[in-house]
């Protein structure tokens, strides 16, 4: 079923074989109070989710849940593409929990980034669940990447975090539906949590090797339901290098771009890849290019804000684009400079990873 779509005002055109014209995207583009340049659009289509990773969520259920209407979470969508947003994302929750997804997807493919010729890049990040029998449909329907959090590579540690039976092989028919679908090279997000999964990151290298996926592993941050986060639950940079350099000579890897937030590597004969996203030890802020939307449509400029930003509200009062557009302007200009993890003082954002998008 299609969806219908409010029309918005075109972005303005700049002609790409002109460097004039290309300036004055550049001065358009969405940037912060900072001059970070923000290109990188993480949108939660759901705070639902069918895991209860022990990171994340808190065991019991009852969590209230709050999604928009497909169609709003489009017209946001065409709102930020036309402020110069390149990368969509979308996440959530468990994105392909969300009825309407793929109507989604065909919408946002059809939006063309609008400072360069470039087609958008639509990413997803999902738990792998329900992958499987969808591969084709989100290849199909325009999405262009795919990342699967994955956390452990035997069934055992893997049902232990999640806390769903039969997840793992799940899991495993995801990536390779993923891959013989034409998604790859698939991503695996590892978030590392001393005393869970820490005795697994050899097994990883293995696992990117044989399988031709590019593993990540993530430094776990404070973003949890439970408030269960300690320094102590950090797997730093430093030793998952180490550790990864017994099992073979690691060698670094150029960055793909700008604002990448990896450090990536290969082995000394060229098979497989490792990303290394070190937040906490290494932070990143300096070149951070992210913006969020929340499920229940909130602007959030930081994973760690103090406050969301009620984009929803403004839209539902009957905002036309250009005033959403001069909105999101105005909020971005306080965009936070970086986080404060690890410092005194440090703040709990005002909410969980789950209920932000990754
Ligand atoms: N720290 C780091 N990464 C996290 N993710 C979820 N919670 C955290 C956290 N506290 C990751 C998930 C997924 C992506 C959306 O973010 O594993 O890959
Ligand atoms: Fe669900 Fe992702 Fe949270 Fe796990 S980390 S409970 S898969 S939202």
């Amino acid at each position: 079923m299609a969806i219908s779509l409010p029309p918005i005002l075109e972005p303005e055109r700049t002609e790409p074989e002109h460097a004039a014209a290309r300036l004055s995207g550049n001065e358009l583009r969405l940037r912060d109070g900072h001059g970070r340049a923000l290109t990188d659009l993480r949108l939660s289509v759901t705070d639902r989710c069918n895991y209860r990773c022990v990171y994340c969520r808190t065991g019991n259920d009852g969590a209230q849940f709050t999604e928009l209407p497909i169609e709003q979470y489009a017209r946001m969508l065409r709102v930020f593409v036309a402020l110069g947003i390149e990368k969509v994302r979308l996440t959530g929750g468990e994105p392909l929990l969300r009825h309407g997804l793929l109507d989604l997807i065909r919408e946002t493919a059809k939006l063309r980034a609008a400072f360069s010729d470039a087609p958008l890049d639509i990413a997803i990040t999902t738990n792998g669940h329900l992958l499987a029998p969808m591969a084709k449909e989100l290849k199909a329907a325009g999405l262009a990447r795919i990342t699967i959090s994955m956390d452990a590579v035997d069934t055992g540690t893997f049902t232990r975090i999640t806390r769903v039976p039969g997840s793992f092989e799940r899991v495993q028919e995801g990536i390779r539906a993923a891959q013989g679908a034409g998604l790859g090279p698939v991503k695996i997000n590892c978030v590392l949590l001393r005393g869970f999964n820490d005795s697994q990151i050899e097994a990883f290298a293995e696992f990117s090797r044989r399988e031709k996926v590019i593993v990540r592993f993530i430094e776990c941050m404070p973003l949890e339901e439970d408030r269960t986060w300690s320094p102590e639950t950090v797997v730093p940079m430093r030793e998952i290098i180490a550790r990864l350099n017994a099992v073979r000579p690691l060698v670094a890897l150029p960055a793909n771009h700008a604002s990448e937030t990896a450090r990536r590597f290969t082995f000394d004969d060229g098979v497989g890849e490792i990303g290394i996203i070190a937040p906490v030890s290494e932070a990143f802020c300096g070149h951070c290019s992210r913006v969020r939307v929340t499920s229940d449509g909130k602007l959030r400029t930081c994973l760690f804000s103090q406050s969301d930003h009620d984009l929803i509200g403004l839209m539902l009062r009957g905002a036309n684009d250009d005033e959403m557009s001069s909105w999101i302007r105005r909020i971005v200009q306080h965009k936070e400079a970086r986080h404060h993890i690890g410092e005194p003082g440090f703040l709990k954002p005002s909410r969980s990873m789950v209920h932000i998008g990754g």
